[in-house]
């Protein structure tokens, strides 16, 4: 090889290694792609962007093409006379007119195929689910089978889901990437949005808020589970039972703290007697794929004596809970009827909390009832500091008793209370 060919050697290997990379770039995995089969919605979408690709290569080939010929043809040579001066030519500005417009009509009629279909309601045998947007948690409703939860989204495969979008205050904008749809959810208007997850089987997926509404926007998500219509069936019998927890058993003493300091949740079942066995169905905690397993930090200095948390009582924590009962929704515990928040009648069978901000476990459930301010950035009028001797992030002072200040105690046997809460 002579040393005039280097250049030109080492562009092909440069290219050879950047090819492959470029081609990467474009498989693999995207647990957050909205170019997926797996709803009708999204197959339409990805349909009509591949069909709006592949005639945007043609037109800019095509194009590319036309200009590079004209220079190099039309290009000025040596002794060459002044080119004719024309004005206007019927035929070319009609191709360019015709030609354009054409395209434009392959494109039309698809779109507004979809446009149609997709706007213009939903089947009739679709589930219909109530969402509402609150600042900052996603609530779902399913009114055929009154339910009632949060940030966790059941549905089944086969069948189309019809959503119906509200706000209780600000607009937000409601999204699971790889499901479809994306779609403003605006207060004093009711939006709606449909697909059937088809082409899917039993899997989780994130969804998030996609319209700016104030501190947490960013942290208002919530997860979506396709499910088998067997799945969901025995879902929906569990979640319509009440609380499983039953009040009326005698409260044990608390367990002695486990060695080490435990991590697993307080062993409800020892304390209370066992209710009978719920049927209900939930996605399995180790089917969980790592994109759907929130890592978010635990702001620093705010900390929780694992050895408490083993020695949760629930039956203590019931009582306690009534610092929590003009917000929150417990069906089964009739002192437990606020709906400013989320309804907590089956926490225990989320994965997540604070709109899957955190992992549903009794250390992140006690981190949070003990300062939810420090956990994620919230307004005045939400979750309020507990934890006694925590300065309140908005409020900026310390909480006291006198204030409704909670004991790590206290806020232990309220997180055993609703870890039974299956
Ligand atoms: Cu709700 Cu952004």
């Amino acid at each position: 090889m002579t040393r005039s060919h280097r250049p030109r050697h080492h562009f092909a290997l440069a290219l050879t290694v950047a090819l492959p990379l470029l081609l990467a770039a474009c498989s693999g995995q995207y647990p957050n792609s909205t170019f997926t089969d797996l709803t009708d919605l999204n197959r339409d979408a990805r349909g009509l962007w591949n069909l709006m690709i592949w005639l945007g290569i043609g037109v800019f080939v095509f194009v590319e093409a036309l200009l590079v010929y004209v220079m190099i043809r039309f290009r000025r040579r040596p002794n060459d006379p002044e080119p004719e001066h024309v004005h206007g030519n019927t035929k070319l500005e009609l191709a360019w007119t015709i030609l354009p417009a054409f395209v434009l009509v392959i494109i039309a009629v698809p779109t507004v195929k979809s446009i149609w279909k997709f706007n213009t309601g939903a089947p009739a045998n679709a589930l219909q689910v109530d969402v509402i947007g609150h600042q900052w948690w996603w609530e779902f409703r399913y009114p055929e089978h009154n339910i009632v939860t949060a940030n966790e989204l059941y549905i089944p495969t086969g069948r189309p889901v019809n959503f119906t979008l509200r706000s209780a205050d600000v607009i937000h904008s409601y999204w699971i990437p790889q499901l479809g749809g994306k779609r403003d959810v605006v207060s004093n208007r009711v939006n709606t949005l449909w697909f059937t997850p088809d082409s899917v089987g039993t899997q989780a997926f994130n969804g998030s808020c996609n319209e700016y509404c104030g501190a947490s926007h960013a942290n208002m998500r919530f997860r979506a589970y396709t499910v088998s219509p067997d799945e969901f069936d025995r879902w929906v019998v569990g979640q319509q039972a009440t609380a499983a927890f039953t009040a009326s058993a005698p409260a044990a003493p608390p367990a002695a703290p486990a060695a080490g300091g435990a991590t697993t949740a307080t062993p409800v079942a020892e304390q209370a007697p066992a209710p009978p066995a719920a049927p209900g169905y939930v996605f399995p905690r180790e089917q969980l794929p790592t994109h759907v397993v929130p890592k978010t930090p635990i702001p620093a200095g705010l900390t929780f004596d694992e050895n408490l948390l083993a020695a949760g009582d629930a039956q203590r924590g019931q009582q306690a809970f009534i610092s929590c009962i003009g917000c929150h929704k417990v069906r089964g515990n009739p002192q437990a009827v606020g709906v400013i928040g989320p309804d907590l009648t089956h926490i225990a069978s989320r994965h997540t909390i604070a709109a899957g901000l955190f992992p549903n476990d009794p250390r992140h459930m006690a981190l949070w009832i003990k300062n939810a301010r420090k956990m994620k950035p919230m307004g005045a009028m939400s979750m309020p500091t507990l934890g006694m001797g925590e300065v309140d992030p908005i409020l900026k002072t310390a909480v006291t008793r006198s204030t409704g200040g909670l004991t790590d105690q206290q806020i232990a046997d309220i997180v055993a209370y609703l870890m039974s809460l299956k």
